[in-house]
């Protein structure tokens, strides 16, 4: 079978490189603009900085901030109908992975409206049209939504987020700009920071991962094991690294899948509205340990870019173990929680988000095939 790669067309990276925005708007002759955002960053002035590039050119443009984390089927709703109202004819979404993919729902549902309902979308949809133009400035360094064909929603009644896999959806143009990055607070940095590395090292031993990924994952590992402690502490050139590993991890993982740590984290986000980045962050070490007789050298190569001595002398067994530690030492130094009781996950909701986390689009990815109690008792070990 062939190894199909989907990236968006075009990006820009770099501090500063939002001022890239005006040019391509006007290059592309697009005249009238949505901008997608969540009202934290009009409020904090970080989408600001791309609005007033906008404003001080001209460009004729809408605002629709009413995006929350874990983006709801309402907000993809209500964004359709704003952008239908404003006759938008190009998205500019600015924020993490909520207001991104909230952006790529609508951009679809615009161009495709059978899918209106928007569940009809989850998994891979059979969508006719691109979406809406979307010119993409992520804020967190996390999710890398900006160049992935996925989005994630989240069905309220139901207690449930979903994935939608639509190579329809990507950015046509990325601005990774760090100066957009610089605003995160210390906790938002770390956790979007293991979300990152979590699709760096879920996207590395998933079982589609082939020679072209793994070269983008064991790069996107060794960057952002380097960066993320600093780039926590707020050191700018440490954010701007992590601002390309996430990147260049989102180029592998939305190519391959990820694996068991995005299907046991998207149900806690769904019951709890547990922040995406923390609920894969407090996952992953355990699951790293759960899969890592499944891994062959792979554990070994992940040792070694993040510098751990000795590692090439050490057998299998130590190597895997090595790579767990590492792993598990970056998570405590940049301060993630070791439980997810501490979280708000109750014992007596385990078996039935136990059975969401099977069913999840991610789960099958895992290199280990799982089962409905190893996942109860994988939950359970983190109470
Ligand atoms: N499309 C994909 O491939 C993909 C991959 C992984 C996760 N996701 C999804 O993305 C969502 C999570 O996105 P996220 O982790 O980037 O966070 P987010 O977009 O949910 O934002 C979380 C909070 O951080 C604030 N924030 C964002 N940037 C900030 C900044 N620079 N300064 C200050 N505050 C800032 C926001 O206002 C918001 O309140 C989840 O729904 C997750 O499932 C998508
Ligand atoms: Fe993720």
């Amino acid at each position: 079978m062939a190894n199909r790669m989907i990236l968006n067309e075009t990006s820009y990276f770099g501090k500063g490189a939002i001022a890239e925005i005006v040019p391509e708007i006007k290059r592309r002759g697009f005249k009238k603009v949505v901008v997608v955002t969540d009202a934290g960053l009009i409020k904090f002035e970080v989408a600001t900085k791309v609005t007033a590039l906008l404003a001080k050119a001209g460009i004729d443009f809408k605002v629709y901030d009413g995006i929350v984390p874990n983006p709801t089927i309402e907000n993809v709703k209500d964004g359709v109908a704003f952008v239908k109202e404003a006759e938008a004819d190009c998205l500019v979404a600015i924020g993490g992975g909520s207001p991104i993919d909230t952006a790529k729902a609508i951009g679809i549902i615009t161009t495709n409206p059978e899918f209106s309902d928007v569940l009809s979308l989850e998994g891979v949809a059979d969508t006719k049209n691109p979406c809406l133009p979307i010119l993409a400035v992520p804020t967190t360094s996390g999710t890398a939504a900006e160049v992935t064909i996925n989005y994630v929603i989240t069905d309220k009644a139901n207690n449930r987020k979903f994935v939608c896999v639509d190579p329809h959806d990507v950015p046509i143009v990325a601005f990774i700009d760090s100066d957009m990055m610089m605003g995160m607070p210390k906790g938002l940095c770390a956790s979007t920071g293991m979300d990152a590395m979590t699709h760096a090292i879920e996207g590395y031993i998933t079982k589609g991962a082939w020679e072209m990924t793994d070269m983008l994952h064991i790069k996107a590992i060794e960057i952002i094991g380097k960066s993320l402690p600093d780039s926590v502490k707020g050191v700018q050139t440490a954010r701007e690294e992590m601002a390309l590993g996430q990147y260049i991890a989102g180029m592998g993982f939305s190519n391959v899948g990820l694996g068991l740590v995005h299907g046991m984290a998207h149900p806690l986000s769904a019951w709890y509205n547990i922040p995406h980045g923390v609920a894969c962050a407090s996952l992953l070490p355990t699951i790293m340990k759960y899969n890592k007789d499944f891994t062959g050298e792979k554990y070994r190569d992940i040792a070694r870019v993040l510098h751990v001595a000795g590692i090439e002398e050490m057998s299998i067994e130590e190597a895997r173990d090595a790579a767990c530690a590492a792993i598990d030492s970056l998570s405590k130094e940049v301060g993630i929680p070791a439980t997810i009781s501490e979280l708000g996950v109750k014992a007596e909701d385990l078996p039935a988000i136990a059975e969401d986390a099977l069913r999840d689009v991610c789960t099958p990815g895992n290199p280990r095939d799982t089962n409905i109690e190893d996942i109860i008792a994988l939950y359970q070990s983190l109470m």
